[in-house]
């Protein structure tokens, strides 16, 4: 049989991180120029399902879905399908960096899912892709709000909240952002648990900071939809002191978004779990070179480029 293969982007978290787990709306955007993949081939008979993390050198089996997200991810495309195990060998490759805030663990969920999917004869929609990898983001993340399951299977600008169908973003003016990387890995689960543990000390406060955060992302998504680039920088710096009022910004963070906005960045914020991982700058295409390199020169070990559309 044919070999199959599937890709999923990364993404970015525009506005709203953290307050979208209370209800509260945000933005996100998928980012194709870094990409997880999934490549599934007929294996040997009786060899069972195989799963091969190439970057990461793992081996995986559905017995490993109760520790493995990859291996949960194969298990749950199968009960969804109805079929028992298929001999094949699944080879999984992803460029975008682990937690980082920019998705990884959904975009390989998704890739596998759908490529599984493909193979064995069924193609599965947008919409209960992105429930099946939204099983596997509770198993990364406890409590996820579905934000990136829904950006990276849908594949486009998402306005989200919680529970809801997701809202496509309609982007007037496509506009510029580097996404410079502390190099410092925070998974999720540690900034979204001490959110809440502070939450559950101090409602009211956090409730407050929580209604701020959403106030900002309705600007910020009446601002896109009119092409208002302008109102974005201002909403982001806004969105970022608010999140670092969360406590969930770093001494790395801080640097990074100083910096670029020094250099000449519009606005700029940390994006996605916080606590390290990335954060995003807004800028004008005749500054991108500029403010790159002083992100790098402040000690980002990436800075991707993308265009949000
Ligand atoms: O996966 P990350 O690090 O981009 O974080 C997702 C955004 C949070 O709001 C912090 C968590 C969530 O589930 O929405």
């Amino acid at each position: 049989m044919k070999g199959i293969t599937a890709s999923a982007p990364g993404k970015v978290i525009l506005f709203g991180e953290h307050a979208v787990v209370y209800g509260r709306p945000a933005l996100a955007a998928p980012v194709f120029s870094v990409q997880a993949t999934a490549y599934v081939e007929e294996a040997l008979p009786n060899s069972g399902l195989l799963i091969h993390a190439a970057d990461l050198d793992l081996n995986l089996s559905l017995a490993d879905a109760v520790t493995h997200g990859p291996a949960l991810a194969a298990q749950l495309a199968l009960e969804h399908l109805g079929t028992p195990e298929p001999d094949v060998q699944i080879t999984i490759r992803s460029t975008i960096p682990i937690a980082g805030g920019m998705g990884s663990g959904a975009a390989v969920s998704a890739a596998l899912i759908r490529a599984l999917c493909t193979y064995l004869g069924h193609s599965i929609g947008d919409e209960a892709l992105s429930a099946l990898v939204y099983e596997v983001e509770k198993f990364y993340h406890g409590m996820p709000s579905g934000i990136d399951n829904t950006v990276i299977c849908y594949g486009r600008p998402v306005y989200y909240i919680k529970g809801r169908e997701p809202q496509f973003l309609l982007v007037k003016h496509p506009f510029d952002l580097l996404i410079g990387d502390t190099g410092v890995a925070t998974p999720t689960r540690i900034t979204v648990g001490a959110v809440r543990e502070a939450w559950q000390r101090a409602p009211q406060t956090y409730e407050a900071l929580f209604d701020a955060i959403g106030a900002v992302v309705e600007k910020a998504q009446a601002a896109i939809e009119r092409g208002e680039v302008a109102l974005l920088g201002p909403l982001m710096n806004e969105n970022h002191a608010l999140l670092r009022e969360l406590g969930v910004s770093s001494p790395e963070l801080e640097q990074l978004v100083k910096v670029a906005r020094t250099a000449g960045a519009a606005g700029a914020k940390l994006s996605g779990g916080g606590g390290g991982g990335n954060m995003i700058a807004l800028v004008d295409p005749a500054n991108v070179e500029r403010v790159g390199h002083a992100l790098r020169k402040a000690g980002a070990v990436r800075v991707l480029h993308t265009l949000i559309r």
